[in-house]
């Protein structure tokens, strides 16, 4: 059974201050039924220490938003999984469609932190999406089967396929404000999960695939209410209290879990 879950990706947002403060009066909200679905945050590296401490005793657990695939070395301006991994990280995302277009991460780049991370007992967040004019091409399927492939390919073990994540998330989308429909994501989604059908065999079902581009607290449940649509990886919206809590609520009365 594949377990509900809500990403929060802060970007680069956030100072310490902000981020205890998110902390702390995200203990004020109802967070719905916690247990049956998994709640992470992606916070700037800088807030991943002080964060870890103040997380522990609450359901939400750590992700990062990007690492190196070297465990060490000279890269400068670079973190690895293994100093992610010390901060008791659990998630991280790769191929962010950010880091794709204003930092040159490639396709092969992705699927080496994906096997990175897996090496190091992280779970990946493959990104993929693809442009407003690359949808307007009709490209979108051609260029997601790509991203996908890429990030996949040293995938060798049942057990890394089957804890794979998998984010759709049209670039178009993101921070806009003009969520995909929920009809059109849950097609995409469906063709990712056939492509990894195709590769993997019934190891497929296991894995978990999220939506995100502009998702809120009003339209979460739109996406997560479609068979296949297993949660969401939210920008924006996640990072109010207020609003990640209202997320995790639709989320657990999905009752998927
Ligand atoms: P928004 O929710 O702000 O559109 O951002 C989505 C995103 O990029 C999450 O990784």
């Amino acid at each position: 059974m594949r377990r509900p879950l809500l990403i929060g990706n802060w970007k680069m947002n956030m100072t310490l201050g902000e981020g205890e403060e998110f902390v702390r009066r995200l203990a004020g909200e109802d967070l719905g039924h916690g247990e049956g679905i998994d709640l992470v945050i992606c916070p700037p590296f800088t807030l991943l220490p002080p964060l870890a401490a103040r997380l522990a005793p609450t359901p939400l657990m750590l992700g990062a938003q990007n690492m190196h695939w070297e465990k060490e070395g000279a890269y400068t301006g670079e973190i690895s999984g293994l100093m992610l991994r010390e901060w008791g990280v659990r998630y991280v995302l790769v191929g962010h469609s950010e880091r794709r277009s204003y930092f040159g991460e490639t396709d092969e780049y992705v699927g080496r932190k994906a096997t990175a991370a897996f090496a190091l007992g992280l779970l990946p967040v493959v990104c993929v999406g693809e442009s407003g004019e690359e949808r307007r091409a009709a490209k979108t399927e051609e260029v997601i089967r790509r991203q996908l492939l890429a990030a996949i390919e040293l995938l060798a073990t049942e057990e890394e396929r089957r804890r794979l994540i998998v984010a759709y998330e049209p670039v178009w989308a993101i921070g806009t404000g003009m969520a995909a429909r929920a009809s059109d994501a849950a097609a995409v989604i469906a063709s990712i999960r056939a492509l990894l059908h195709q590769r993997w065999g019934d190891l497929a079902k296991e894995v978990r695939i999220l939506y995100g581009g502009s998702v809120t607290p009003e339209n979460i449940a739109d996406f997560t209410g479609k068979p296949g649509i297993d949660g969401a990886l939210a920008g924006n919206s996640s990072l109010k209290p207020a609003s990640f809590a209202a997320m995790a609520r639709a989320l657990s009365r999905e009752g998927r879990g």
